[in-house]
């Protein structure tokens, strides 16, 4: 299923558990950030600051039939002006429903709609992962994405 901004009121809760599972599932070098909590509300203030700013996103997720949850999305992003580049956000399957090429089809499913029919002229999507996210950079390297470059980051814990 896809849908444009604001989600389908009967996707948000399922939505809001797979985006949480972001902070727990992603590998993030040694950065270990805590453990993030979303729900309904919060789901629709961060879609509101992208719709304040003229932003479009798409959302692709597979839905687990029997059950009906939710179990693996990924999200595209550009800016009021569709010439620039788009922004691959996060992608993600439930770790029990992993091993069925879910990742790959949840991705290219949404850069499909998103190239023929939503954002034709963004001429490039960019993505970033982590070096020991081998997972994610299998899925991206038969998708065709290749390095442009390398970032580094540094974290300092502040005593309380
Ligand atoms: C990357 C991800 C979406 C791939 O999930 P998926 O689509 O189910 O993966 P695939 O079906 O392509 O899996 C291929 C193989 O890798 C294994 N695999 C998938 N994800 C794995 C992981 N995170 N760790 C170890 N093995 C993994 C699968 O079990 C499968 O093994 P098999 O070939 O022996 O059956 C998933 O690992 C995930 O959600 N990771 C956390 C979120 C994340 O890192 N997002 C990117 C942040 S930028």
């Amino acid at each position: 299923m896809q849908w444009q901004f604001p989600t389908p009121v009967e996707h948000l809760d399922g939505y809001a558990w797979v985006k949480s599972r972001m902070s727990t599932d992603t590998p993030m070098a040694a950065l270990e950030f805590d453990e993030e909590e979303w729900d309904a509300e919060r789901i629709l203030r961060h879609q509101q600051r992208y719709l304040d700013g003229g932003q479009t996103v798409l959302i692709t997720a597979a839905q687990h039939i029997d059950s009906g949850t939710l179990v693996a999305f990924n999200e595209l992003v550009v800016g009021e002006d569709r010439t620039r580049p788009t922004h691959q956000e996060d992608t993600l399957v439930l770790k029990e429903h992993r091993g069925h090429r879910l990742g790959m089809l949840v991705k290219c499913a949404g850069l499909k709609v998103w190239h023929e029919q939503i954002a034709p002229e963004s001429p490039k999507a960019i993505t970033y992962n982590a070096e020991e996210n081998r997972p994610m950079l299998d899925i991206n390297e038969a998708i065709g994405f290749v390095p442009i470059a390398y970032e580094g980051a540094w974290k300092k814990v502040l005593d309380a």
